[in-house]
């Protein structure tokens, strides 16, 4: 099994961008947080960051096919991306959409997320946790049997 990871624009200044808010673990730290615990479960994970809403778009339509879910802090695309939000949408992939910081506790225009509607999940404000939380939901979503929602 295969899981896409995606993180958003400017996710690859973690550690340096806005500690108080995001933390000081960097990019590379979080993604072997992700790698590790993908090991244990034994699934294997296409990881992208990228600052360009068409490469993520790209990445999200190559994936059907080949990736079983995708993992996605869409970061600043959250709250402006229609693209991004269609992408995953037609996709057809269960997807869970994760944010280091609550949204809901900061400024107002981070209080919609576009993505939401198309996603199974969303979990925000635990840091580096929300993306081992992610992944640790996708896998539920994909090894157990549905639950109704
Ligand atoms: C973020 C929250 C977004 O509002 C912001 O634009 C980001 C990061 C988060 O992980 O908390 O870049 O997605």
């Amino acid at each position: 099994m295969r899981i896409l990871v995606i993180h958003g624009p400017n996710l690859h200044l973690l550690g340096k961008r806005r500690p108080s808010i995001y933390g000081r673990a960097d990019l590379p730290t979080i993604n072997r947080s992700l790698k590790a615990q993908a090991g244990r479960l034994k699934v294997q994970l296409n990881i992208l960051q990228s600052n360009h809403e068409g490469e993520i778009v790209e990445a999200i339509g190559n994936s059907r096919g080949r990736c079983s879910g995708i993992l996605i802090n869409p970061a600043a695309y959250t709250h402006t991306s229609v693209a991004i939000r269609d992408a995953l949408e037609a996709a057809e992939l269960p997807a869970v959409e994760v944010h280091l910081s609550n949204i809901y506790a900061r400024e107002s225009f981070r209080h919609t997320s576009l993505m939401a509607p198309v996603v199974a999940g969303q979990i925000a404000g635990f840091g580096v946790s929300s993306y081992t939380l992610g992944l640790s939901a996708l896998m539920g979503l994909l090894t157990k049997p549905r639950q109704k929602r």
